[in-house]
């Protein structure tokens, strides 16, 4: 498995000795691990970077792809160079290419917490579960840990073909690769089990065949018993449409951080498969003022952050004329994973639909649970379906005070990418009144 704490040494050291990207030639020799071509001595920790860049590279390392090290480089290099605030700039290819890596990483892993399936094989010591599995990237030891914590009295192994993975009930060991025969084929009561569990939690209104090769998709279907089940719940699928509420399952009430974690694993709705990431909302815990937008754009899925694209430029010219502070206000929107439809090399936004709004409200009402604002400004319509509910009409009721459980006042006005989209001559007036809203929750904090 490429090793971060490995790649950080030498990174440091061509950092310490002043040797540019250009002039370093990263090679991978295999399981190996990373090593630049002319290993130099090492070097203190003289480098200091945000520990967001650790965080992503800690993801981004572990991609398959050619080139991460030699991208990490460059950008641990610009944040030393005279760009400390790079990874602020989504759009730029080097961040863009990171961002990406990593959230493929995330993807990949929370695959192979969804899609492992054991097969039970007795041995001396009893039931021993060994399951075959092919990872997108280099994720086996992390993925394995997942295992260990959930099922911390059960003997497992995880074959792979770069990796095994062996839990004793005691200890984690890895050993080499296995190629996939090598796993037991065949049929038990565990694979019943999973054909069971699967058809339960079939959602026949929700069937959409694009949707589900997106959740799990068509490379993983051979290792696992409940695709043979696909095909029927689909067609049976229009017979069994039931009103079903999607809900993600909050445990306990947890901090807004914990939130967020629990929130990267949702799948409540299938909006999760081709989106990046979850964008959760962000901003002090204490903050009296929240914003709730309607969901990511294409530049906020792919940074994790709510309102940094266009919106959120014209979101933080409002605020500022407004005279408010946005790093005392909590940011965040009504659903939480990007809606688009793919068109090219483009994606293009779609709005989300009632659906995906009441999916997402669990975590909605859990973030303004923690936070207790005053006041509470729904930015377009759909932040207002989702607290106010659907019979509110902006053009009657933008700018009103509304009653609502979750802060001693709420209000909706226009979304910001509304003023992006209106004709120039409709624009000052559509600003006039966002600017106008802010200033009256601000008045009210
Ligand atoms: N639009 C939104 O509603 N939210 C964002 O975070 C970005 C654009």
């Amino acid at each position: 498995m490429p090793d971060l704490a490995r790649w950080r040494d030498e990174a440091r050291a061509l950092l310490a000795a002043e040797i540019a990207p250009a002039d370093v030639a990263w090679t991978a020799p295999g399981a190996a691990g990373v090593l630049f071509e002319t290993p130099l001595a090492a070097a203190p920790a003289t480098a200091r970077v945000p520990a967001r860049f650790l965080r992503l590279a800690d993801d981004a390392i572990l991609h398959r792809g050619a080139g991460t090290h030699a991208t990490l480089y460059r950008v641990l290099w610009r944040l030393s160079h005279g760009e400390p605030a790079l990874l602020d700039d989504a759009a730029d290819p080097d961040v863009r290419a990171l961002t990406t890596r990593a959230a493929q990483v995330t993807r990949d892993l929370h695959q192979m917490h969804a899609f492992v399936r054991f097969r039970v094989v007795a041995d001396d010591e009893g039931d021993h579960r060994v399951a075959w599995y092919a990872p997108a990237h280099h994720i086996v030891e992390r993925g394995a840990a997942f295992f260990r914590d959930r099922f911390p009295a059960m003997r497992w192994t995880i074959l792979t073909p770069e990796r095994s993975a062996h839990y004793d009930g005691h200890a984690l060991r890895f050993g080499p690769g296995a190629p996939r025969h090598t796993a037991p084929q065949g049929e038990d009561d565990l694979e019943d089990l999973w054909r069971t569990y699967y058809a339960s939690i079939f959602n026949p209104a929700r069937a959409n065949p694009r949707a589900m090769r997106q959740h799990m998709p068509r490379r993983l279907w051979p290792q696992l018993p409940e695709a043979t089940e696909i095909g029927g719940l689909l067609a049976a699928a229009p017979a069994r449409v039931v009103a079903m509420d999607p809900r993600p399952a909050i445990t306990g009430a947890p901090s807004l951080a914990a939130l967020g974690e629990q929130a990267r694993a949702c799948t409540a709705c299938e909006l999760c498969g081709p989106a990046t990431q979850v964008v959760f909302g962000e901003g002090p815990a204490d903050a009296r003022l929240v914003l709730v937008g309607e969901q990511p754009g294409d530049q906020e899925d792919l940074a994790g952050r709510p309102f940094i694209g266009p919106a959120g430029e014209v979101l933080d010219a409002a605020l500022a004329d407004a005279g408010l502070d946005r790093a005392a206000i909590y940011v965040t929107n009504a659903v939480k994973h990007f809606r688009f439809e793919p068109r090219g090399k483009r994606r293009i936004h779609k709005r989300p639909s009632a659906y995906h709004v009441r999916a997402c409200k669990p975590w909605l009402g859990a973030e303004l649970a923690q936070l207790q604002p005053r006041v509470i400004v729904c930015l377009g319509a759909t932040a207002a379906l989702s607290l106010i509910g659907s019979r509110f009409r902006m053009t009657e009721q933008r700018g009103q005070r509304i009653e609502t459980p979750w802060a001693a006042h709420l209000l909706a006005s226009h979304h910001p990418a509304a003023i992006l989209r209106v004709d120039a001559a409709a624009r000052p007036r559509y600003e006039a009144e966002l600017r106008a809203d802010l200033a009256l929750a601000r008045s009210l904090l």
